[in-house]
């Protein structure tokens, strides 16, 4: 299979590449060293359309097609790996549960405010005791009225804090067995009883937030309830399909930079009188790394290119989540090692692409659930 790319895409990857380059690569240093949200930069993708890239017009959005917005994130992983899954997370879990499962009134309300960039958007599915076996949360919500009360509480949400919404989930029937009685909600971030708690310190990912949640008592108006109730797990894993999309993005970024720097260094770096490049030992290093990205890349392309097409594509998305992933880090790994030393300090990019790889093997779903998704997808295929 070819990428072919349109003019719209070539202008999607020129403007994202300078913005990244121009802007956020200046702004990587301080991120890492403080791990503070970059809310300008947030803003500025904002009114550059990023936060709305495939949504439609009607609702605000930039009308562009599923492939132009991994295009971006890929774009700006390649730069910083936390914009891109700080977009990733705003867009596919975020905002589509909202744009696909939500009433017209959800959607007027809400879209057009997620789409500019003025609000930014979560996903609360995650709990302290349930991460793979998502359906085996324990958050509830009980109708009460006109609005649910929810209890419970939910672990490493990625943009917590900087949200404006969270499209979470709980348990609205407590007996139904497991991913039966799991509901939706879009939880505004000043809702009475909703607390925001302590910012993790993670190994990478400088400047993304990661926070846990805690519901207590915590009321949600009755209209915020996302599709039916006991639709919630399907709202989640239909939206998690193209999110890992996005995962295999950032992922493919990350690698991409991690090989071009390697390479880079390679020519110019000279032992034995010639470059390191030049000696097998880190040439054939060097043609593996570029191998696998552009397997990650076609994966990644081929799994955007039928979610764009409106086919299934839930096993296609974990393949380039999973290989991306593995090929994020492999990639990090031996750029490291071409490096020698100076891949072991903070001083240059590889050390700051094996700490960001290494999430992606792990959130939305980890590389061993993508395993079940895809031998799911063999077995009922
Ligand atoms: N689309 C629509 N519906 C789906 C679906 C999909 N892709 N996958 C499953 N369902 C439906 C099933 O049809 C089934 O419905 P019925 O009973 O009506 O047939 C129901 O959901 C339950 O399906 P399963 O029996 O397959 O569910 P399970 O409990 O065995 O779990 C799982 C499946 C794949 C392991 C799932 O729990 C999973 O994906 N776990 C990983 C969780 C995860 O990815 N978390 C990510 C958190 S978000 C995050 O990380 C964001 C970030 O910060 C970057």
């Amino acid at each position: 299979m070819e990428l072919r790319w349109s003019e719209e895409h070539d202008m999607m990857r020129k403007m994202v590449r300078q913005f990244a380059e121009e802007k956020v690569s200046k702004a990587v240093p301080a991120m890492e060293e403080k791990d503070e949200f970059p809310l300008e930069l947030v803003k500025e993708m904002g009114a550059l359309g990023l936060m709305g890239i495939p949504i439609d017009e009607k609702y605000g959005g930039a009308g562009m097609d599923f492939p132009s917005y991994i295009l971006a994130i890929h774009e700006l992983s390649k730069v910083s790996a936390t914009l891109g899954v700080i977009l990733s997370v705003h867009t596919s879990v975020g905002t589509n549960p909202i744009l696909y499962f939500g009433s017209e009134e959800q959607k007027n309300r809400y879209i057009p405010r997620l789409a500019s960039g003025e609000y930014l958007g979560a996903f609360a599915l995650t709990e302290p005791g349930s991460g793979s076996d998502a359906a085996g949360m324990k958050t509830t919500a009980v109708k009460k009225g006109d609005r649910y009360i929810l209890n419970g509480s939910k672990v490493f949400i990625t943009n917590a804090g900087a949200a404006d919404t969270y499209v979470a989930f709980a348990k609205t029937d407590t007996k139904a067995l497991g991913a039966k009685g799991i509901s939706a909600f879009i939880v505004e971030k000043d809702t009475p009883g909703f607390v925001i708690g302590a910012k993790e310190k993670k190994m990478g990912l400088h400047g993304s937030n990661t926070s846990s949640l805690s519901f207590e008592d915590a009321e949600v108006p009755a209209e915020n309830l996302l599709g039916a109730e006991g639709e919630g797990f399907k709202v989640a894993m239909a939206n998690l399909d193209a999110g890992r999309i996005g995962i295999a993005a950032q992922a493919l970024g990350i690698a991409e930079a991690a090989m071009e720097h390697a390479v880079d260094y390679a020519k110019e770096r000279k032992q034995f009188g010639r470059s390191i490049g030049k000696q097998q030992g880190v040439a054939f290093k060097l043609a593996d790394m570029a191998t696998q990205v552009e397997a990650a890349k076609l994966l990644t392309y081929r799994a955007a290119n039928l979610r764009q097409h409106g086919k299934p594509c839930g096993t296609e998305a974990a393949m380039a989540k999973m290989f991306a992933s593995d090929t994020a880090m492999k990639v990090a790994t031996e750029a490291i090692q071409v490096f020698g030393g100076y891949g072991y300090v903070k001083e240059y990019a590889p050390e700051r692409f094996f700490r960001d790889a290494k999430v992606t093997q792990i959130y939305e779903g980890t590389n061993e659930i993508q395993h079940l998704v895809i031998s799911k997808g063999l077995m009922n295929g």
